[in-house]
């Protein structure tokens, strides 16, 4: 794969593993990351590497790029609940500027990040892109707002672009992983438990109208959606903005996360039930048909203890 390529946020986890995978395909890669939650030491061998915000984008790029991956957001859902200046001003004032200072330089294809959180509590499972979009919180809804704003921009501008929707990113990839702080997602929090770092795992409900009571999510490999990204430039077609679901379309249960864990670890993970987050639904599961016809794109890494066992090794891998 030729080209030369900027990712915002590649610094951190899902943005690292995708400049990686860039790298192994051949193409010439930038990184743009502030650190605000990523860290330097994330960014794969081989990409340059400025340390500087979206906001100031238009220092940077130019017409020698063919295209922007933008991972670049805040993204703890919690947080946007009590701080939701923070997500507005950063997730879509930062892509407003990326999107000015990429029309400025020329630059007429992107991919985003946008996330399952733009549908909120789905009416129909799995959920397909044109199932309503009513976010539950400001982080859902400022990625929602951002994909309006691409939309329009493809529309009035001619830019090429790919929304990926992802459901619940995990596993590793080599040495790029996993390490939000604070973390809030499942699997490393459920690793930490392993490790010991963490005395028990919370399972915030366990009356919801699922088979054991736990909230069901569709939990896909952070390799497969790397690739679905490479595929993603290659169908960008100007003016189009196109929206895919990436998912496997398998529900397991917290319950059933917590068990994996169990037997790939080898450790004895204690559950405290805690009562229920608001905004949490009972089942997350999505259709990626869209993905499958649109991008030509198949998941190989579907196996929940496979995704445990990646993620594990990364864990071990900082930990020693
Ligand atoms: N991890 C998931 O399960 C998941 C699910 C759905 C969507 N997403 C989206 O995928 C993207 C990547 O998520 P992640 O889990 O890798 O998060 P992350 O926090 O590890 O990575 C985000 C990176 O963006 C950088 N950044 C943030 N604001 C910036 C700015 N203004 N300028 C420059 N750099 C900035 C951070 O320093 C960090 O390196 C995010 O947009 C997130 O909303 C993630």
């Amino acid at each position: 794969m030729s080209g030369k390529y900027l990712v915002t946020g590649g610094a951190g986890y899902v943005g690292s593993v995708v400049a990686r995978h860039l790298l192994e395909a051949g193409a010439e890669v930038v990184v743009l990351d502030n650190l605000s939650t990523g860290f330097r030491e994330g960014v794969p061998t081989g990409a340059s590497f400025i340390e500087g915000d979206i906001r100031d984008a238009a220092k940077w790029l130019d017409s020698s790029f063919d295209a922007v991956l933008h991972f670049a957001a805040f993204s703890q859902v919690g947080e946007s609940v009590v701080k939701p200046e923070k997500y507005w001003d950063n997730n879509v004032g930062g892509t407003m500027a990326l999107l000015g200072a990429m029309r400025e330089a020329g630059v007429r294809k992107l991919v985003f990040s946008s996330t399952a959180a733009t549908y909120g509590e789905p009416k129909e499972v799995p959920i397909v892109e044109s199932a309503p979009t009513q976010p539950t919180n400001p982080y859902g809804a400022s990625k929602l707002a951002v994909d309006h704003m691409i939309t329009g921009e493809a529309v009035a501008h001619g830019l090429g672009a790919v929304s990926l929707r992802y459901f619940n990113v995990a596993g590793a990839y080599g040495d790029c992983g996993e390490r939000h702080d604070p973390e809030s997602h499942l699997i490393p929090l459920v690793l930490q438990v392993a490790q010991g770092k963490r005395d028990a795992i919370s399972v915030y409900g366990d009356d919801y109208p699922t088979p054991d009571g736990t909230c069901v999510r569709d939990y896909i490999h952070v390799a497969d959606l790397a690739e679905a990204h490479l595929l993603a430039l290659e169908a960008a077609q100007p003016g189009e903005h196109l929206i895919c679901n990436l998912g496997n379309g398998n529900g397991f249960s917290v319950r059933q996360v917590v068990e994996t864990v169990r037997q790939v670890t080898g450790h004895p993970i204690p559950e405290v039930i805690a009562p229920r987050r608001g905004g949490d639904p009972a089942v997350l599961v999505a259709s990626a048909d869209t993905a499958r016809e649109r991008l030509g794109w198949k998941p190989s890494r579907a196996d929940l203890a496979g995704i445990v066992a990646d993620a594990w090794e990364f864990a071990q891998r900082r930990a020693g």
